[in-house]
């Protein structure tokens, strides 16, 4: 079975989700059901994979994305787990709960998936599709809400379609029962309320505190206090690099990196947090960049570079 190319929808069911994760292996996106709102999944160890999820969705700019795993082992296995994580893990996994976790350093995430920050957001979910994709690909899948960009989260597989347009393959598994995104909690803190209430969560931790930016997290991309900056000035929109600076090219300009040697801005959204990276820690003082066409993915690189660039 594969998805049609009309209409790319399949009713969830075992050669379905084989469909699905074969869609997966190859480097797709695939909107699939949780038990809080349809989320729009691809390979999180595959950065152009993880562009992809950013192109489908219009995002104006890149914010980190939670990650879900079939189970704790998985979940351990990318991050660094202390005991009030691990004992929330215990009282509310699986189901609508998001953990902020040190990222390890042999974890393997596409660095797109969390916009450089050395923390991820991970995810173990209830929902049976959710979790039969998850045992089929093998693999951890980055998934934000599978609606446009500023749109409203989907519970049904007629509101992704509506929102993300004819291309997108989606598996239905019907409306999602919570309607609302997981609860995010960052060791105490909660970063984005949701269905594990405060309440649900005194009773585990003894006390928990509501995040400053809380709910505007999540409403507003790149808030994130934490948000990757490189430490050196960077300079946009440069065509040759000054002796003392650092050129990450794109395209016709040429560097000591380049985002993408085609132009092409999928593959350079891909590579931006690793190549940011790499440029803090070469041995040139100043960082330059080459600009990048402000269209399609364009608009979320072009933001992520201004406010790296603002200092
Ligand atoms: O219920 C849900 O959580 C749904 C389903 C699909 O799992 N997913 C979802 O993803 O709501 P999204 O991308 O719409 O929201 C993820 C939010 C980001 O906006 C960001 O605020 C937060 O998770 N986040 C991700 N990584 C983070 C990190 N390392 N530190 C702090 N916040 C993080
Ligand atoms: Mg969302």
């Amino acid at each position: 079975m594969r998805f049609p190319d009309h209409d790319p929808t399949l009713a969830f069911s075992p050669p379905a989700i084989r469909a699905a994760a074969d869609a997966i292996a190859a480097g797709g996106i695939v909107a699939v059901p949780t038990e809080t709102v349809y989320g729009l999944a691809a390979d999180a160890t595959d950065a152009a994979a993880v562009a992809r999820i950013y192109a489908a969705k219009g995002r104006p700019s890149f914010n980190p994305l939670i990650v879900h795993v079939p189970d704790l082992a998985a979940a351990r296995a990318l991050a660094e787990f202390d005991a009030d994580a691990l004992a929330l893990a215990e009282a509310f996994w699986p189901g609508p709960l998001t953990l902020v976790r040190p990222l390890r350093k042999d974890a393997g995430i596409a660095s797109l998936v969390t916009a450089g920050l050395d923390t991820v957001a991970i995810r173990l979910p209830r929902h049976r599709a959710m979790q039969a994709l998850l045992a089929a690909s093998g693999r951890p899948l980055a998934a934000p809400s599978a609606n446009a960009s500023g749109g409203i989260s989907p519970t049904r597989a007629a509101h992704v379609r509506a929102s993300l347009g004819p291309a997108v393959p989606i598996l239905d598994d019907g409306a999602t029962e919570a309607g609302l995104e997981s609860t995010i909690v960052a060791g105490r803190t909660i970063l984005r309320p949701g269905p594990v209430t405060a309440a649900m969560l005194t009773q585990v931790l003894g006390d928990v505190e509501q995040g400053p930016q809380a709910p505007a997290i999540v409403t507003a991309p790149g808030q994130l206090a934490s948000h990757y900056a490189p430490r050196k000035p960077l300079r946009l929109n440069a065509t040759q690099a000054a002796a003392d600076e650092w050129l990450i090219g794109f395209g016709a300009v040429k560097g000591q990196d380049s985002l993408s040697a085609s132009g092409d801005p999928v593959e350079a959204a891909a590579r931006l947090f690793d190549a940011l990276h790499r440029a803090d820690a070469s041995d040139r003082p100043r960082l330059a960049i080459a600009p990048i066409p402000i269209e399609g993915i364009g608009h979320a690189i072009n933001d992520r570079l201004r406010r790296a660039a603002t200092r």
